[in-house]
Order: C-alpha cells, then sequence, then structure tokens
C-alpha cells in the first residue's frame, strides 16, 4: 500500500491560489469507502480523499473485491487519496471553503462514536465545504439510531437539530421506499442497497 500519500498533495488540500479541481471528502471512510462502494464515476478533475483515524481500516478497503473491481479505482487511482487522520485530534489539512462535497456515511447512526465527535465531523465539515458544496448524510446500518443520534432518551429530531445548530439545511431527503431511493444510495453504497433493512435514508444539506 506504499503508493497511498499520507498527505493528499497541495493542489487537493485547496492551498493553491488556483484550484479548478473538485474535491469530495469522504469522512470516517471504513472499510467500504463511498468511492468503490458507490456507482458514482470520478472525472478526470474529480478528485476524492477518504480520511479515517485507521491504518487497518484503509488498508482493508484497498484489498477487498469492490475496491478490485472498482472503475474508479482502474481507471483514475491517481485521483483516490486516502488520509489516516483521527478528526479529534486536529483540524483536517483542507484550507476553508475549498471541498465541494463533504460525504458522512453511517457515522451519526454509530454508537461507537460520541456526540462531541459527531460535532467536530460537522464543524470541519461546514468549515471545509465552499459555499455551493454539498453535504451527504446516509445511514444504511443504524439509520433508526441515527436520528436520534444513538440516545435514546433524547428527540427523534437530534440529528437534524445537531445539522442545523453546525450550520446546514437540508436540501433533499430521501427514504427507503421512495421512488429514487436506490439511485441516489448506490452513488454511494452499492452493497447496502442490496440489503434493504427498510428505514435507511442519504439526505443532502447545504450551507446555511
Ligand atoms: C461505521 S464506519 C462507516 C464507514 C463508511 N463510511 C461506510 O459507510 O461504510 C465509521 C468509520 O469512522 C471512523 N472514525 C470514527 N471516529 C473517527 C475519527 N475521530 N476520525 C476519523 N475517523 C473516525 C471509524 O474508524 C470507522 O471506520
Amino acid at each position: 500500500m506504499d503508493w497511498i500519500p499520507k498527505q493528499p498533495p497541495e493542489h487537493i488540500l485547496g492551498k493553491e491560489s488556483q484550484n479548478p479541481r473538485r474535491i469530495f471528502v469522504d469522512l470516517g471512510s471504513g472499510s467500504y469507502p463511498a468511492v468503490f462502494d458507490g456507482n458514482r464515476k470520478l472525472e478526470e478533475d474529480d478528485y476524492y480523499v477518504g480520511v479515517e483515524q485507521k491504518r487497518t481500516e484503509i488498508d482493508r478497503a484497498l484489498s477487498t473485491d469492490t475496491a478490485k473491481n472498482s472503475a474508479n479505482l482502474d481507471k483514475l487511482g491517481g485521483n483516490v487519496f486516502f488520509l489516516e487522520h483521527n478528526m479529534n485530534l486536529s483540524k483536517l489539512p483542507f484550507a476553508d471553503s475549498s471541498v465541494n462535497e463533504v460525504v458522512m456515511g453511517n457515522i451519526l447512526g454509530n454508537d461507537n462514536i460520541i456526540l462531541h465527535t459527531f460535532k467536530i465531523f460537522l464543524n470541519e465539515a461546514n468549515r471545509i465545504l465552499k459555499e455551493d458544496g454539498v453535504l451527504v448524510v446516509f445511514d444504511t446500518v443504524t439509520p433508526g439510531q441515527a436520528r436520534y443520534l444513538s440516545n435514546p432518551y433524547g428527540s427523534d429530531n437530534a440529528m437534524l437539530e445537531l445539522l442545523e445548530k453546525s450550520g446546514f439545511e437540508v436540501v433533499k431527503e430521501v427514504k427507503y421506499g421512495d421512488s429514487d431511493f436506490e439511485t441516489e444510495l448506490s452513488k454511494y453504497k452499492q452493497s447496502h442497497v442490496r440489503l434493504k433493512k427498510g428505514n435507511e435514508f442519504i439526505m443532502y444539506f447545504r450551507k446555511k
């Protein structure tokens, strides 16, 4: 796995004055990152950065059949980067307002992650996204839990309230059962489309 840089190059991090590239950041990319599991094809000026605290997850992500069969890795592998980074320890190395899209898949329903960390993920997403950038939040593992942020005594609306407090507003919500559910979800997570739990969702937000 030596070809994965520890840090994506400067032109990906948005520090150059001219940055014509489109940057797509996957926070907590895990072993099935959106760039491999999703069916969205990268274009030549699209760059993907998976951010993951565990080196073992990054290594696993690259060794799955999903990765090996990925058209993105095959055709535009040079546009795919992974950053080993713990969101709790430091800020992301991206410039403010430099990223087109941030994805958080199966993060907000994860009861191994505490509220303090959810806030860091969302604050960083808000900081690095361009003014017209998009935040994509989906949950296919514990979608019910995501809505109340794993706090059974909390509000069913806790996730949306936190997103709003973090500076986001909803653009679109697509739920299991909606006619465009599979099309939308499979851009990021094809494997879970087949599992069909029944209350999965994918939501799009923009900065307020
Ligand atoms: C449930 S997995 C989701 C993986 C993937 N996004 C998906 O949809 O399948 C959550 C991932 O977030 C990562 N994670 C949790 N806390 C983190 C942190 N503080 N910084 C970076 N990554 C973190 C975990 O290591 C794990 O791989």
